[in-house]
């Protein structure tokens, strides 16, 4: 295994190509013409040649990732240990680039628990999930069912990092922190998911198709749970409102029934 440098040597790395570095400079500026030319080219040794691709040691390195993930959320006995777990989790470079940890709002043990993708730049600032335009949508939304936040609905997200510039969550990002939101379900016990959107659809349920998906109780981690539409996309697409209503009075049913 290697060592705690070389992973975070790694993730500087990659970090730094994240946000568009593509130039290596020294702290002091190097006289090209003085240099002999046979010191400018590096010398390519023919053991170097035959080492092992890198790509295998990237693996490795996100297996690890994975594992110390899974140990750490395994360890968590409540929610309180869950965010601690998480706090102390150094294998996501996501943490590096954002503000906050955003971990979860709403009322912990409530029957719906809703899971999102990950914070955007308003949840980054404030450390809370779905509080920007999407999550005042959320907010009118879950009204609507006479439910909310502050007294029957817990909040959280696949990732608890902004991914930079709001990108998509990548596959081996959403591979690291599945066992935290495996955890945090397990921990949370909801009687009902609402899963938001295709990143969501895809961490729980392991497909996506939100178009397709949206309407049809499924189960997730041994939960009731629908896939609704992200309120991101109902604020792009108004139309998709009226699918929405529809999903909506389905939880409430559900909520009634059950
Ligand atoms: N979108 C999400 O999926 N989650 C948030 O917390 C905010 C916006």
């Amino acid at each position: 295994m290697e060592s705690a440098e070389y992973h975070s040597a790694l993730a500087a790395l990659a970090w730094q190509i994240e946000l568009g570095v593509d130039t290596c400079i020294a702290d002091a500026p190097i006289d090209r013409y003085a240099v002999p030319a046979s010191l400018t080219k590096p010398v390519v040794s023919a053991k170097a040649q035959d080492a092992p691709a890198p790509v295998a040691s990237a693996r490795d390195a996100a297996d690890d990732a994975v594992a110390a993930a899974r140990a750490a959320a395994g360890a968590a006995q409540d929610l309180d240990g869950l965010r601690a777990a998480l706090a102390a989790f150094e294998h996501c470079e996501l943490k590096r680039g954002a503000r906050n940890l955003v971990f979860a709002d709403g009322v912990p043990g409530a029957r719906v628990m809703i899971v999102g993708e990950a914070p955007g730049r308003d949840e980054d600032m404030e450390g809370k999930p779905f509080v920007g335009r999407a999550g005042q949508l959320l907010d009118r939304m879950l009204a609507a069912i006479g439910l909310s936040r502050a007294d029957s609905v817990y909040i959280t997200n696949v990732l608890p990092w902004r991914p930079p510039q709001n990108r998509d969550p990548k596959p081996e990002e959403v591979a690291m922190m599945q066992p935290f939101l495996r955890r945090h379900i397990a921990l949370a016990a909801p009687d009902v998911l609402m899963i938001m959107g295709n990143h969501a659809c895809q961490a729980l349920l392991g497909k996506r198709g939100i178009t397709r998906l949206r309407g049809d109780w499924t189960r997730a981690h041994d939960v009731d749970a629908l896939p609704l539409f992200h309120p991101a996309y109902l604020l792009r697409n108004p139309a998709a409102k009226r699918e929405a209503w529809a999903d909506l009075l389905s939880v409430q049913k559900r909520l009634r029934d059950g």
